[in-house]
């Protein structure tokens, strides 16, 4: 259905695996969560609509949606000594390696998010995450600022309320802008899933082993945090600044990129999946132009990441590659307008994946599927006898 076509059997076991969450279509740059398209969910639903979608199968209907959101409200406070182990940190620690470490703290304070076997007993642990992880973000973010920590208001929506936990400053009386809170609820709707990248792969294998919903996350942001991977979204914003400080010379950078001697890749570029363009890249650099005009903010690094954009799509080698913008090009330039710190990026990305990590756990889970096991093609040496040292 939707143009699969059928997987030989013999794939099973082989790190591959059959799912009805998300279907990706990389020639013709299709992305559908649940069989809807991304345009359409990133247009009329919400994010927390979408992470139902994404979990239980359905769009949600009005009282879902509120019972689902009641729930996870229910758990939206994290252990007093989980903030003494954030405490422990150095301010240099990068927020995706507290964030990582954080949330499998949360096994030691939740220990009945592990041993899951039926689905209300993977509901609760879903609930569980869903309340804590936002709380983990914004407090990772307040560290980074050096402030105090805060957990927002509970009468506010999901990601109106990760907003001010992440923003309210001591005695502010913080005001919800419906321009960033639409912004982060649009990026976070494009990053909820993906198919079989490698952080999802990390979360489905790790929890193969029946290890718990909370360590198999860990391990998730772990993956996501390399610079090939989610990470990648900091490493543009850096690599912009450097095409800024450097006069705005983009024909350097895309030299720099063909130089075998030297390689250097133009981050934000290039897919596993996407050859001809990443449906998500097109939204956020609409969404970017939007949301910077909205607030008012000229970006040179905005107009930067546009030429560089232009050059990429007429230059031989990136075409011959099928090298595109993906969705790590433009989302930090938004991230960035919304006053979030550059090192804070990959963080908002994985607050984005987190339902999509939790659907493909519970969907693998729910399959009762078999220890993932990878197997090699052996390229090593022959057997060959012993040889003892004073012969070597
Ligand atoms: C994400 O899998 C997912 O779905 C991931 C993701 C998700 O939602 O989960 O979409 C999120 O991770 C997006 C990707 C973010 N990463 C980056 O932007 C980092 C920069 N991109 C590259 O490192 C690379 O394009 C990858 C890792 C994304 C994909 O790598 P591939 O498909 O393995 O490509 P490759 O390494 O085999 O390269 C093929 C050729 C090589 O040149 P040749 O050896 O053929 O001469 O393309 C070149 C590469 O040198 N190349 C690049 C390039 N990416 C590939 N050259 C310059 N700049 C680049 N970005």
């Amino acid at each position: 259905t939707g143009g699969v076509t059928t997987i030989d059997p013999g794939y099973k076991n082989t790190g591959s695996c059959e799912s009805g969450i998300t279907f990706l279509d990389g020639e013709k740059g299709i992305l559908r969560y649940r069989g809807y398209s991304i345009e359409e969910l990133a247009e009329k639903a919400d994010f927390l609509e979408v992470a139902y979608l994404l979990i239980f199968g359905e769009l949600p209907t009005t009282e879902q949606l509120d019972t689902f959101h009641s729930d996870i409200k229910k758990h939206a406070v994290v252990d007093d000594d989980v903030k003494k182990i954030l405490d422990a940190f150095p301010k240099t620690a990068h927020p995706m390696g507290v964030l990582s470490s954080l949330t499998s703290a949360l096994t030691a304070f939740n220990p009945t998010s592990v041993n899951v076997d039926s689905e209300e007993e993977m509901y609760n642990a879903i609930v569980r995450i869903l309340g804590k992880f936002p709380v983990l973000v914004a407090w990772t973010m307040r560290k980074v600022k050096g402030l105090p920590l805060d957990y927002g208001d509970s009468s506010l929506g999901y990601v109106e309320n990760i907003l001010k936990m992440m923003f309210k400053q001591p005695n502010e009386e913080y005001t919800q802008n419906p321009i960033l809170v639409n912004a982060l609820d649009k990026l976070l709707i494009l990053h909820a899933d993906h198919e079989q990248n490698c952080s999802t792969s990390t979360v489905r294998i790790v929890g193969s082993s029946h290890a718990g919903l909370f360590a198999s996350l860990s391990a998730g942001i772990s993956a996501l945090w390399g610079p090939l991977h989610g990470g990648a979204n900091q490493a543009v914003l850096e690599m912009l600044e450097a095409i800024k400080e450097d006069g705005g010379d983009t024909k350097k950078y895309m030299g720099k990129a063909k130089d075998k001697e030297d390689p250097f890749r133009l981050m934000g570029f290039g897919h596993r999946v996407y050859k001809n363009f990443d449906p998500r890249a097109k939204i956020i650099k609409v969404a970017a132009d939007e949301v910077l005009g909205d607030l008012g903010i000229e970006d040179p690094i905005l107009e930067i990441a546009k030429g560089l954009e232009q050059e990429a799509l007429n230059d031989d080698y990136f075409v011959k590659r099928k090298l595109y913008p993906n969705v790590d090009f433009y989302s930090g330039i938004i991230y960035r307008g919304m006053g979030i710190p550059t090192e804070m990026f990959t963080v908002m990305f994985a607050l984005g994946r987190l339902p999509g990590w939790i659907s493909q756990w519970r969907e693998m889970r729910l399959r009762k599927e078999p220890i993932g096991r990878p197997r090699q093609v052996y390229v090593g040496e022959n057997h060959r006898p012993f040889v003892d040292i004073n012969k070597r």
